[in-house]
C-alpha cells in the first residue's frame, strides 16, 4: 500500500493529517476536524489564512497583470517599494520570493559595498544560534550547531559572535568586515531577545568602526513584534533590512531594504526571475496596508500582553520555567524536553486541535495571526492547558 506522501522527496517528520482550508486563525483538515492556529505558518500568515485583503488583491491582480517580465517595472513593484520605504527608515527597496534569498541578497549588497568603499571588506559577522535561511551562503550565516559542516565544503566568511556580547563582536571586527547581521529576536533559537543595550551599542559600535548593520527582520518585520518592524524597540536605524515571511501573509515574497548610499549594485548584480512579481508585489501592498496602521499596531500589543500574561499563568499553573517575547512572537519554556510530545498532544485534542511548534525540545513557540480576537486567545490558553496535562505537565 503506498502514500500519498510516497511522491514527495522525504526531507521532515510530519504529522499525517493533511489540511484542506483556512479561515482566519483557524485551519480545518480533510476529515473536517477544525484546528486553532497558533503557529501561521511560522508566523508568515499575518492576516490569518485566506483574509479577504488577499484574497482581493489575488484575484484583481490576476485579472490584470500576473508577470511582465523582471526586466520591465510594473505598478505592484513599484508601489510596494514606495509604501515599504514610507513605513521604515529606508530608502530602496528590492523584492524576492523566500527570507533566504532576500538575506543572500543583503549579503551581496554588504560585499559588492565593501568592494567599492571599504577596500575589498567581505566578512560577516553573525551570531551564535541565529538563523538566516537554508541555502549554502545562508547556513553558513546562521549560527545553528552543526550546520557549517552538513554539505561541506560550505561558503566561507562568515564570523560568529555571541548575541548580547559586544566584547565578542568587538573581537570578530577586523578590517575584512563588511557587516553585521543580526535577528532582535532569534526566532529559530527559542525566541531569544536581544537586549536594548546591546543593540543600542552594537548600533554605535557599527557606525564608529564603519561597518553596516544589517537587520534579519524575516521573522519579526511586519507588525509580528507590535510594531512595523522591531529596530523601532531599540531607536536605532539599521543599514540594511530584510523581510519575507509575514510581508505576503501567506504567499512567497521578500524583500531587501537599504539606505541611499548603500544603492550600489552595477545593473546586471542582483535579479532573479520572481523577484518583483506583481501578483506576489500586489498581495504584499494588501497585507502592509493593512498591518502598518497605528490602529492595528495596537491591537496587536493588546493582544500580546493578553497573551503574554495568559502564558505567565499557564507557567504558573504547571510549573514551567516561564514565557518570554516580543509581541505575537513568544515562547513558553518547559522544565523537561517534551515540547514535540506538547505539540502531539495538542494537533491530538478533541473536537478541535490546537496548533503549536517546538523549535527546541524544552520550548513551544507561539506565532498567532497579528489580527486574532482576545476570545481566540482565551480558548488556545485553555487548549494548551489541556494538552500540556495530556503530556504530564
Ligand atoms: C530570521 C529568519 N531569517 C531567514 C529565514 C529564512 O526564510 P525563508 O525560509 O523564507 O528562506 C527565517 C525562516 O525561518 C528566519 O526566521
Amino acid at each position: 500500500m503506498t502514500h500519498p506522501a510516497d511522491a514527495l522527496i522525504t526531507i521532515t517528520q510530519r504529522p499525517d493529517t493533511v489540511f484542506a482550508s483556512g479561515r482566519g486563525s483557524w485551519l480545518t483538515d480533510e476529515a473536517g476536524k477544525r484546528h486553532l492556529d497558533l503557529v501561521q505558518g511560522w508566523a508568515v500568515n499575518s492576516l490569518g489564512h485566506c483574509p479577504d485583503v488577499i484574497t482581493q488583491a489575488l484575484l484583481a491582480q490576476s485579472q490584470r497583470l500576473v508577470n511582465a517580465s523582471p526586466a520591465y517595472f510594473n505598478r505592484p513593484l513599484l508601489d510596494l517599494a514606495q509604501r515599504l520605504v514610507a513605513a521604515s527608515c529606508f530608502d530602496r527597496a528590492f523584492l524576492a520570493s523566500s527570507g533566504a534569498e532576500a538575506n543572500e541578497g543583503a549579503v551581496k549588497l554588504a560585499r559588492r559595498w565593501g568592494s567599492v568603499a571599504r577596500d575589498g571588506a567581505h566578512e560577516i559577522v553573525g551570531f551564535d544560534q541565529g538563523f538566516h535561511g537554508r541555502t549554502l551562503a545562508m547556513m553558513s550565516a546562521s549560527g545553528k550547531p552543526g550546520w557549517n559542516e552538513l554539505y561541506a565544503p560550505m561558503p566561507t566568511g562568515f564570523l560568529k559572535a555571541r548575541l548580547n556580547d559586544l566584547a565578542s563582536v568587538e573581537r570578530a571586527l577586523n578590517p575584512r568586515t563588511a557587516a553585521v547581521m543580526i535577528e532582535f529576536v532569534q526566532g529559530e533559537a527559542g525566541v531569544v531577545l536581544a537586549d536594548r543595550g546591546f543593540v543600542r551599542e552594537l548600533r554605535a559600535l557599527t557606525a564608529e568602526r564603519g561597518v553596516l548593520l544589517i537587520a534579519d527582520e524575516v521573522q519579526t518585520g511586519i507588525g509580528r513584534c507590535g510594531t512595523a518592524f522591531a529596530y523601532e524597540h531599540f531607536d536605532i536605524e539599521p543599514d540594511v533590512m530584510t523581510l519575507a515571511k509575514g510581508l505576503g501573509g501567506g504567499v512567497p515574497l521578500a524583500a531587501l531594504l537599504c539606505k541611499e548610499h548603500l544603492n550600489c549594485f552595477r545593473p546586471g548584480d542582483q535579479g532573479g526571475t520572481f523577484c518583483g512579481n506583481p501578483l506576489m508585489a500586489a498581495v504584499g501592498l494588501a497585507v502592509v496596508d493593512a498591518v502598518c496602521s497605528d490602529a492595528f499596531l495596537a491591537g496587536v500589543r493588546e493582544r500580546a500582553a493578553q497573551l503574554s500574561a495568559g502564558l505567565q499563568a499557564v507557567a504558573r499553573d504547571h510549573g514551567l520555567v516561564g514565557e518570554r517575547g516580543l509581541g505575537l512572537l513568544r515562547a513558553l519554556e518547559l522544565p523537561v524536553p517534551c515540547a514535540e510530545e506538547v505539540v502531539k498532544a495538542a494537533l491530538a485534542l478533541a473536537p478541535v486541535g490546537l496548533l503549536l511548534n517546538a523549535p527546541r525540545p524544552h520550548l513551544l513557540r507561539l506565532m498567532p495571526a497579528l489580527n486574532i480576537s482576545a476570545a481566540e486567545i482565551d480558548e488556545g490558553l485553555a487548549l494548551l492547558r489541556r494538552a500540556l496535562r495530556e503530556a504530564q505537565l
